[in-house]
């Protein structure tokens, strides 16, 4: 089966079928279109239907793609996928009573690049075509799914699985509604999730189960808060007592833990952003190095008068620089609190006698941190406040991490530098209270018109702060409000609904999903990680 190449210049010529197809979209479950987070493009038939072939017959075939995959990554991808579509119920339909024009027997993918790197900015782009039941008798049939890289494969392969659902009287999985035609790239290249493993910790299974529902939702960034003022429990060999810091000898993580996750992560599409934030956020460093606390009594944020603080903070970064081959780092400098520095005399000394004040103390501190991160070859993200007081001094390869409060992410566009936004009062899941429509209708560009700034804004993240959370809730607390983001950061501006009565039924039959494929979802009504409120369906609650 042969499609005429794609090409990302003709997307906006097809926006206005899709924005014709909306009221079919929005109220029909069974028949419509409930692929979350919703594609660029999305046309699809009526009633018929193509029988998914037994999992031991259903093909991956590549034929024609530069991508050999060598090390597999596709396969896995395609492996992973008939296990989620399976989950649900047992599948034991005898399709050799099927007319084999029925039959949908593989996936043909063909991916252009061969390349597997996976780096911000890579393309995400796919089109995936489900065809029709050839005129019997017919041939076998392949869905179609192209993708300038595998990770643009990987998050094809997501939509189809959404495509999938289980048929109670043949007993088998179907693909509705044929022919699909999906194409489909991200309106941002930056849609993250934090974590943080200071407040609790989390062990490997959990975050590796949080990573698996991120690639459902198409997220593509974990941002690992890894270490802060409670605890500090990752391996830095170059300071091999920092992480006497952690809460536990149990609760660490080694370095080939780290290279595991990240692998784990590439392997799904998702990069991880690695912070440590200085210099406030860090009294965790002195439990084994205490020279890092200004002194015993008062221990952050961490000594800016010492030498010592710049050459730890180099060997982390450099220790990081060997396992999160992410673009950037993030370096936090959020909520810096100098009262230690005024209230330790040799600080108090150092900072009077290099003529400056406790505020030039800490822009001192945060640009000399910037150039160790960039002399490790990284580009930067900091938190906002270090652009709201020293903006025009950071690093042209500074991303600004907006939490505060809605307005910033405009100054930080009209100052030339790149933003993401996570506003607190929309994207914080820590924050119980804020509903999945308030995360749906965030907006990240709201009152940034010019096209050049608009570009400035490279996505969002929704925050999964750990004081609250640990692996007993996580999944009830990120899912399924992220899920609400991950739409607002992934399909084009037109096609998000003005009006969330438009995509509940979607969003909740996403959720219901998540609960199939063994995610711990909330229900879509109510706050975040509310219980059921009483006996219903999973689809209305
Ligand atoms: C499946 O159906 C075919 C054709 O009707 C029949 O020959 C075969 O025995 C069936 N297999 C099973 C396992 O029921
Ligand atoms: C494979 O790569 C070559 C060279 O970059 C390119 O011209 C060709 O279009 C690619 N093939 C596919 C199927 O994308
Ligand atoms: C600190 O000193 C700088 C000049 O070096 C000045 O611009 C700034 O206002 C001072 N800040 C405070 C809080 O005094
Ligand atoms: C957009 O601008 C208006 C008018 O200045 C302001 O009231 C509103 O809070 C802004 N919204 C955001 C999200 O920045």
């Amino acid at each position: 089966m042969a499609l005429h190449s794609f090409s990302i210049l003709l997307l906006p010529l097809f926006f206005h079928f899709i924005l014709t197809s909306a009221a079919s979209r929005s109220s029909d479950i069974a028949g419509g279109v409930r692929i979350w987070p919703l594609p660029a493009l999305v046309t699809h038939g009526g009633q018929r239907r193509l029988c998914v072939a037994n999992t031991k017959d259903f093909r991956l075939n590549t034929d024609g793609s530069n991508f050999t995959d060598a090390s597999g990554i596709l396969k896995e991808g395609f492996l992973r996928l008939l296990d989620v579509v399976r989950v649900g119920h047992v599948v034991d339909a005898n399709l050799s009573r099927l007319d084999s024009s029925a039959l949908l027997l593989g996936i043909h993918i063909i991916v252009s690049s061969p390349s597997e790197e996976l780096q911000y900015g890579v393309d995400e782009s796919y089109r995936l075509s489900v065809p029709a039941p050839a005129p019997a008798p017919g041939k076998p049939a392949y869905a179609y799914l192209q993708a300038r890289t595998v990770y643009g494969a990987l998050h094809g392969l997501q939509t189809f699985s959404q495509l999938c659902s289980f048929n109670f009287e043949s007993r088998a999985i179907e693909v509705r509604s044929v022919p699909w035609n999906i194409i489909d790239q991200p309106r941002f290249s930056y849609r993250g999730l934090l974590i943080d493993t200071s407040r609790h910790y989390q062990p490997l299974p959990v975050i590796k189960k949080v990573i698996d529902s991120m690639a459902y939702a198409k997220l593509n960034v974990l941002h690992w808060h890894i270490v802060d003022t409670q605890s500090f429990p990752l391996e830095i060999p170059s300071f091999p007592n920092l992480w006497l810091g952690a809460y536990s000898k149990q609760e660490r993580y080694t370095t080939a833990d780290a290279e595991e996750i990240v692998r784990y992560a590439q392997r799904r599409g998702v990069s991880v952003l690695a912070e440590v934030d200085i210099p406030g956020h860090a009294l965790s460093w002195g439990v084994g190095y205490p020279a890092l606390w200004p002194s015993k009594d008062c221990k952050q944020p961490l000594d800016v008068s010492n030498e010592f603080t710049f050459k730890v903070i180099d060997g982390i970064l450099s220790d990081f620089s060997k396992i999160f081959k992410y673009r950037f780092v993030h370096l936090g400098g959020d909520e810096v609190d100098t009262t230690c520095w005024r209230s330790t005399p040799h600080i108090r000394n150092w900072v009077r006698k290099k003529g400056m004040n406790e505020s030039d103390a800490h822009k001192y501190f945060v640009l000399r941190a910037q150039n160790i991160a960039l002399s490790h070859g990284y580009e930067l993200v900091n938190w906002e406040e270090t652009f709201n007081d020293f903006g025009s001094e950071l690093s042209r390869k500074t991303v600004v991490h907006n939490w505060l409060g809605i307005g910033v992410a405009p100054k930080v566009v009209a100052a030339g530098l790149r933003c993401i936004v996570s506003n607190q009062d929309s994207w914080y899941l820590d924050h119980i209270d804020p509903s999945w429509e308030k995360f749906y209708l965030n907006e990240p560009l709201k009152n940034i018109t010019d096209s050049k700034q608009q570009k400035l804004v490279i996505g969002g993240e929704v925050c999964m702060w750990g004081e609250s959370v640990d692996a007993s809730n996580i999944e009830q607390t990120i899912w399924p409000r992220a899920a609400a983001a991950a739409e607002r950061l992934w399909t084009p501006y037109d096609n998000l609904a003005k009006d969330t009565n438009q995509v509940f039924a979607r969003l909740a039959h996403f959720r219901c999903l998540l609960n199939q494929r063994g995610i711990e979802a909330a229900p879509v009504s109510g706050l975040g990680r509310s219980a059921p409120w009483g006996p219903g369906s999973c689809f209305v609650q």
